[in-house]
């Protein structure tokens, strides 16, 4: 994809403030169609304010939001899901009892008949949330399984196929591997590099850089509510990463403090020469 190509999202200066609380500055973030674009920072650095601001839940107070080119404020979820843009929240708002089938169609049901001779269309429901769970290359064994029944991977995977068969463009993902471990985590990056294979934009939230550089074509790491870098794949190693999330200045400062007490092997720390930022 053509770096000229319009984003589907692009933020420039975008900031937020709760009251008198600055949780976001000056923020630049673009979205493009086939690439998936990693968010990471610390604890309270900003990541779910951005993400709030690009999926309807709040507004930007600063800046400028543009979708497809046209600047826009978004006043709900509803708003957002409606320009394609879909997020899905770490605790998935999943009915945990329901076959899966029927989450999938969770609120947008398929019917047939009409009037009072109207009916759910579960033959239809089902058959359709089976080929869409393997176009994404999801195997369940059964859909009438509850969505309780599932691993947590497995459960983000559903909410990924649901929001693309719903025509998701641009796909946000809230720490979708936090909870998880590291073969689920796998499971959920397969899926997102899945969503990228089909085209949408995928906004990925961690802070785990590892599971960032194995699907990431950009980075962008906030801290403290701005942003401490932006770069392309090609312009960032995962070690330049690693460095930036553990904050390199501040590590390298601690690591000169932990050198004066005894048994802490700071040569095995990373940023052991202090030139790294
Ligand atoms: N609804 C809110 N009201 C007031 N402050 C908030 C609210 N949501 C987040 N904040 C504050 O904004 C900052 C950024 O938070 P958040 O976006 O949740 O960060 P992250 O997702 O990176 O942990 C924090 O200081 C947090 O306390
Ligand atoms: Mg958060």
């Amino acid at each position: 994809m053509p770096a000229t190509a319009t984003p589907l999202v692009r933020l420039t200066g975008v900031g937020k403030t709760y009251g008198n609380i600055r949780a976001l500055h000056g923020v630049d973030l673009d979205v493009r169609p086939a690439e998936v674009s990693c968010v990471l920072g610390d604890n309270g650095a900003g990541k779910s304010t951005l993400i709030k601001i690009i999926s309807g839940v709040h507004r930007h107070t600063e800046g400028e939001l543009r979708i497809d080119g046209e600047p826009v404020r978004l006043s709900s979820p509803r708003e957002a899901l409606g320009r394609g843009i879909a997020a899905v929240y770490q605790d998935l708002a999943t009915v945990t009892l329901m076959p899966v089938w029927r989450n999938f169609f969770l609120g947008s049901e398929l019917t047939r008949g009409r009037g009072p001779f109207q009916r759910l269309d579960i033959a239809r429901m089902k058959a359709v949330a089976d080929a869409e769970l393997r176009a994404m290359g999801i195997e369940l064994d059964d859909l009438d399984q509850p969505v309780g029944s599932l691993s947590g991977g497995q459960r983000q995977s559903v909410a990924i196929a649901r929001a693309v068969h719903f025509g998701a463009r641009v796909l946000i993902l809230d720490e979708p591997t936090a909870a998880l471990g590291v073969k689920q985590s796998g499971v959920v990056l397969k899926y997102i590099a899945a969503a990228r294979e089909r085209g949408l934009g995928v906004v990925f939230i961690t802070h785990n850089p590892h599971h960032a550089y194995l699907v990431g074509d950009h980075f962008t790491v906030l801290r403290l509510g701005t942003v401490e870098l932006s770069a392309a794949r090609a312009d960032v190693t995962l070690e330049d990463l690693t460095l930036h999330m553990a904050g390199g200045a501040e590590l390298t400062a601690l690591k000169h403090e932990l050198a004066r007490t005894a048994g802490v092997d700071t040569k095995a720390l990373p940023g052991e020469d202090g030139t790294e930022r």
